[in-house]
């Protein structure tokens, strides 16, 4: 069986009455019900924390899976430490935001952990999870590194 890590940083156990005119009215747990129900037969390890160091206890973790999907939440735009645990994982790696950032505050253009993964999905609310795990399974594996 396929196993994909699917993390969550800072403030996303918040969502369903964070910003909602942002990122909508789903919680976390209607995200993950949603990934979940999609992928089966898939082992996803849907994962929040609000501490970055465990957060990176969590990329660690990842290594010798089938993938990694990550929403770092505000880590994105600052979290050398966040870019340099993903940059050791050799696994297929996605980048989700589920607003679209390159619309908001000039600061959430810049991600430092971007360099760090195969590819970026923004703005697709929680369809780009899905759409990140279907990358992992299927596309990225015959892409190679
Ligand atoms: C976010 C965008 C980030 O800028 C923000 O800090 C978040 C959520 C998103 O999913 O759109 O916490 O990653």
């Amino acid at each position: 069986m396929s196993k994909v890590f699917v993390l969550n940083g800072v403030n996303l156990g918040t969502l369903g009455t964070r910003r909602p005119d942002v990122y909508g009215t789903m919680t976390l747990d209607d995200i993950e019900r949603l990934v979940k129900d999609e992928f089966p037969g898939v082992d996803l390890q849907f994962r929040q924390t609000d501490f970055e160091g465990e957060m990176i206890g969590l990329i660690r973790a990842a290594a010798g899976s089938d993938g990694l999907v990550i929403n770092a939440g505000a880590w994105t735009h600052y979290s050398y430490a966040l870019h340099d645990a993903l940059e050791s994982l050799d696994v297929p790696k996605v980048e989700v935001h589920l607003s679209n950032v390159h619309t908001r505050e000039e600061w959430r253009r810049v991600s430092v952990i971007s360099p760090a993964v195969h590819a970026v999905i923004a703005g697709m609310g929680a369809h780009g999870y899905i759409a990140a795990v279907r990358y992992v399974l299927d596309i990225a594996p015959d892409r190679g590194p």
